[in-house]
């Protein structure tokens, strides 16, 4: 793309970023960062964009979770291995039933930057600017903790690098084994209240074992062995994105070198903004999300923009309205997207349009409410003919007490036990997983009305 320059969007209003107090810091930061290998590479990212291109033909679906926010005092190699194993577990129960490759995609190594609804946050009559992610300043509450630090931006790189690098040794190492994978699973289903999902395990039992009967076994066929994990997170903080960004020799186009997938935000979607400027230079799949305010004059624009070659897999359009509220927003936007001939996938991210402060005081949202997104969007889309592409959760696999509700429920009063998040509150590791197997049905569903279209 001749006409673009990775440092282009400087030229663009901007919103949701930091302003440096110290120029000089900050041009020190971004001379190292441009320096340092960038952490993914552009054959992954096409790759990635292929997968999200068959997703959006129904050959494919998109499972992208991850935390809210990446938090550096959180960073264990446990924390990463328990988010990536229960993706995994998640992704074994959707594969069931969607019968199509599952794309697996952390909100991970790289998670960190967070726009806010407002620029300051008051506490007891302290006024102080607000918290936006450890790779801009810090969640304490005092003013040196709120001015942002642009010598955060090189430990984010240094936890994305070791979190990427960990996670390459999981996918490939033989921890992502089906059978192991599998096993894990039935350990939640044999739980007492998940009775509802155990059919749907012994099933999943017995096709592996009618495979190992046939000698299709991790021993001879690597795919059980192995996956196919990239990472993603939103394309916020671009004095971070510019400095990674790569020129990719192959094709001589741009690469943000900091994640396989990035997004733009609901707040950060202006057309004529810096973050759309910037990303839509990039040769990555490019996520864009649509919340209840997405106009659609807006999405014409920012379709033409941000996907002029109309290629499938770069953009993905990821649906955030909150429960009760898709069937008034999707389907506008769907018309115009048919309208305009674009290829997108559709995604579901029924996380940010579901979060509401509970009795106790805490953020949360209600394992019903997003239970109640999933299924709405799917309504929709089977209506219109259109087809779901995918889902995308803030989600971990520690056992925390962020969103209320699952069959292990947790309620109000334990939202303080283990409230751990740096951000939005997340689905734990059995609400994940339970999840899984509600969307799992859907998709099951979905696949017996199309067969059942053709046939009558
Ligand atoms: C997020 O994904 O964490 C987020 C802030 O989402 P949105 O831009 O949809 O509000
Ligand atoms: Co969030």
């Amino acid at each position: 793309m001749s006409d673009w320059q990775k440092s282009d969007w400087r030229k663009k209003p901007r919103v949701q970023m930091p302003d440096y107090t110290d120029p000089e810091a900050l041009a020190s930061v971004e001379e190292k960062l441009s320096a340092y290998p960038p952490l993914v590479f552009a054959g992954e990212a096409r790759r990635l964009k292929r997968e999200l291109g068959a997703a959006s033909r129904g050959e494919a679906f998109l499972l992208q979770g991850g935390d809210c926010a990446e938090a550096f005092d959180q960073f264990s190699a446990n924390a990463i291995r328990d988010t990536f194993k229960v993706m995994l577990q998640m992704a074994m129960v959707l594969t069931y039933g969607a019968k199509v490759p599952v794309i697996k995609v952390g909100r991970m190594a790289g998670q960190f930057a967070k726009p806010r609804s407002a620029p300051t946050e008051t506490v007891n009559g302290v006024e102080l600017p607000s918290y936006r992610g450890d790779i801009i300043n810090e969640l304490d509450f005092s003013p040196e903790a709120r001015i942002p630090n642009p010598g955060k931006m090189l430990q984010a790189y240094t936890q994305a690098a070791a979190t990427l690098n960990l996670l390459r040794a999981f996918s490939t190492g033989g921890y992502a084994d089906v059978h192991e994978v599998h096993s894990w699973t039935l350990g939640f289903t044999e739980g007492e209240k998940a009775e509802r999902y155990r059919e749907m395990a012994a099933r999943i039992s017995d096709t592996l074992d009618f495979m190992k009967a046939a000698g299709i076994d991790s021993d001879n066929a690597p795919t059980l062995k192995t996956v196919d994990f990239y990472t993603s997170h939103e394309g916020l903080l671009l004095e971070y994105e510019e400095a990674l960004c790569r020129l990719d020799t192959t094709s001589g186009k741009w690469l943000a070198g900091s994640g396989h997938m990035l997004w733009i935000g609901d707040r950060t979607r202006q057309p004529d903004g810096a973050h759309v400027e910037f990303l839509r230079g990039v040769l990555n799949p490019v996520g864009l999300k649509c919340g209840p305010t997405m106009e659609v004059d807006d999405l014409k624009k920012l379709m033409a923009t941000l996907n002029p070659g109309n290629e499938a897999g770069r953009l993905t359009l990821i649906a955030r309205f909150g429960a009760g509220k898709v069937a008034e927003h999707l389907p506008r936007l769907i018309k115009t997207v048919r309208e305009e001939g674009a290829n997108v996938t559709w995604v579901c991210d029924p996380m940010h349009g579901n979060t509401i402060k509970s009795a106790s005081g805490y953020k949360t949202r209600p394992f019903e409410s997003v239970l109640r997104e999933v299924q709405e969007f799917f309504a929709v889309h089977r209506a219109e003919g259109t087809i779901p592409g995918g889902v995308h959760f803030e989600m971990t696999g520690q056992d925390v007490t962020e969103c209320t509700g699952g069959v292990y429920a947790v309620t109000d009063e334990n939202l303080s036990d283990r409230y751990h998040t740096a951000c939005d509150p997340r689905l734990n590791a059995a609400q994940s997983l339970e999840l899984a197997f509600l969307v799992a049905e859907e998709l099951s569903d979905l696949r017996s009305a199309r067969a059942n279209a053709k046939v009558g």
